[in-house]
Parts: structure tokens; sequence; C-alpha cells
């Protein structure tokens, strides 16, 4: 049995995993570019939160660890192309130049395509090795969530709702779907993989989509008032690109409240799931204060 200790731990093994694979799958044209982006670091946290719950559910976490690679590779991409010239046009990524800058953007648009393809060729190359339904599954949330009903499309509202006013309704649509689609495909994943059953899958959806709405919150709250060195990115993305999100149209204020009342409900249903004692809620309530 292996079980995950200390957050540090947890970084390195899904930071070598990650290498590992990409020298495996990535083909040599497209390499360095992939590499640069994901090396560049992140708090990895979607990963991290796959882990810890298929950890949290059958006390190991090793079946997740494709899936782990796959989302942030999923992830790094939707960063990549989140910051071309033709969407939110950003220059600094993870504290280093982004890969439209640090290469061109015909490469960045590559690495992006590169690194979603090697995700799916990583979940499907467990199946033949090790066939259970669960990770197919798995592949599925990850499919689904990453796609024209998930992360595409929350990407595609946020864009087109650039410089208009949008109302409550359709702001959360596009954060669930933009941030929160990925980090609820990571919670079913873990979830799945750990042997979780339908009505303890129904609460992990409910905890995830508040952690996605909380998440995204802070990030708008961290664009406002965060250290650029510390969350590696410009702050004042927003305003320079006159996006709504939860401060345009609330207030610091609301909107720090409104983050708390989200993470709260998230750590309320981990506790409904019988976790408070495991490191998925530790690891959850130590995010809510995060400054990156
Ligand atoms: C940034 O995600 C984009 C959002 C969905 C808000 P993260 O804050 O997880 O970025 P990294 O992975 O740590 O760089
Ligand atoms: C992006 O939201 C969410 C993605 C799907 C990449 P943002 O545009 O606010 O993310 P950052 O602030 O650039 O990381
Ligand atoms: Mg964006
Ligand atoms: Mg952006
Ligand atoms: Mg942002």
């Amino acid at each position: 049995m292996n079980t995950l200790y200390k957050e540090t731990d947890i970084i390195n093994i899904i930071n070598n995993e990650i290498l590992s694979y990409l020298k495996k799958y990535a083909g040599k044209e497209m390499y360095e570019p992939m590499e640069y982006s994901i090396k560049a670091g992140g708090k990895r946290f979607r990963p991290m939160i796959m882990l810890l719950l298929c950890e949290a559910f059958s006390n190991n976490y090793e079946d997740c660890i494709p899936f782990a690679v796959a989302i942030e590779c999923i992830h790094t991409y939707s960063l990549i192309h989140d910051d071309l010239p033709s969407m939110d046009n950003d220059e600094l990524r993870r504290g280093l130049p982004t890969c439209h800058i640090k290469f061109d953007e015909a490469t960045a648009i590559l690495a992006g395509d590169g690194l979603l393809n090697i995700a799916f060729e990583i979940m499907l190359d467990k199946i033949p090795n090790d066939f259970n339904k669960k990770y197919l599954l798995a592949t599925k949330y990850i499919s689904d969530a990453s796609g024209t009903k998930g992360m595409i499309k929350g990407q595609a509202l946020d864009i087109k709702y650039e410089n208009t006013s949008i109302n409550k309704e359709m702001l959360l649509d596009i954060y669930e779907n933009k941030t929160g689609k990925l980090i609820l495909a990571s919670m079913l994943a873990g979830a799945i993989i750990g042997g979780a059953n339908d009505e303890q899958l129904k609460l992990v959806k409910n905890i995830a989509y508040n952690i996605g709405i909380a998440f995204q919150i802070k990030d708008d709250i961290l664009d406002i008032e965060g250290d650029e060195k510390k969350i590696g990115k410009p702050i004042k993305s927003d305003i320079k690109n006159h996006k709504s999100t939860y401060v345009s149209i609330y207030g610091l204020e609301k909107a720090k409240d409104d983050y708390l009342l989200f993470s709260s409900t998230a750590l309320k249903g981990l506790e409904d799931l019988g976790f408070k004692e495991k490191s998925i809620y530790k690891y959850i309530k130590k995010l809510i204060y995060r400054d990156n």
C-alpha cells in the first residue's frame, strides 16, 4: 500500500511522473516547448486532488497516476492557449515567458495540441495494460470535461463576453466550465478509481462544483491584489481584457465573502464523506489561503 504524506512528496511524485511520461510519449519535434511549459511548474492542483481523493477512498493512489499526468497535460495546454495573443494575450506564466513568447505562436498552438493528444495516449494505454471499467470511466470524465461542453465551452464564453456585462447565471456558467470542469474531472477520476459508489460520486460532484467556483473567484481576486512574483503571471489581466469577473460584478469584499462560502461548502461536503481526517481535507483547507 502506498500512502501519501507530505505535500512536497506528492508534488515530487507528480513532477517525476509527468516528465517520465513526457519523455516516453512526446515526439522529438515538439518535446522542447511541451517540456518548457510543463517544467515551468504551477501548483499541480488537479493531479493533487485526484491522487488525494483516490487515496481517501482506497488508501492507494498508484492506479491514478496516468490520469493525474493526463489532467495536468490538459490543464497546461489550456494555459498555453489561454495566453495566446488571440485569447488573453499574456506574456508571463508560471514565472516564465509564456510559450508563444519563448518560442512563437505556431509552436505554442502545436505544443498545446500536443499536450492534449498525449494526455489521451497516456490514459488509453492504461486500459489494455490493466483492463478495468473504472479506467474507461475516468477517461470519459476527463474527455467530457475538456471538450466543447466543458473547459472549451467555458473559454469560448469567456472570450465571447469580453467587453460585455453579464448576469450572475452566465458568470457561474463560465466559471463552472472554464475552470470547474477540469477540477470536477480530477475529482471524479480519483473517486471512481478509488472505488467510490454512486452515492459518493454524487457528493463528489457537489464538492467539486464548489471548489471549482471558489478556485476561479480566488484567481480573479489574485488578478487584482496578488503579487506578480508569487502568482507567476501578470496582474490586472482581466481589466486589460475587459472581462466580467466575480470581482468586477460584485466588488472585492463580496467576492472574498462568497469565496469563503463556496470553500466552506466544499469542506462540509468532504466532512459528509467522512474525510475530515484525510489529506484531501487538509489540502483543500490549506489552499483556501493560497497566495499563488
Ligand atoms: C490557472 O490555474 C487557470 C485557472 C483555471 C484559474 P492554476 O492556478 O491551477 O495554475 P497553475 O497550474 O498553478 O499554474
Ligand atoms: C482561464 O482563466 C481558465 C482556463 C481554462 C485556462 P483565466 O484566464 O483567468 O486564467 P489565468 O488567470 O490566465 O491563469
Ligand atoms: Mg482566460
Ligand atoms: Mg488568462
Ligand atoms: Mg485569471
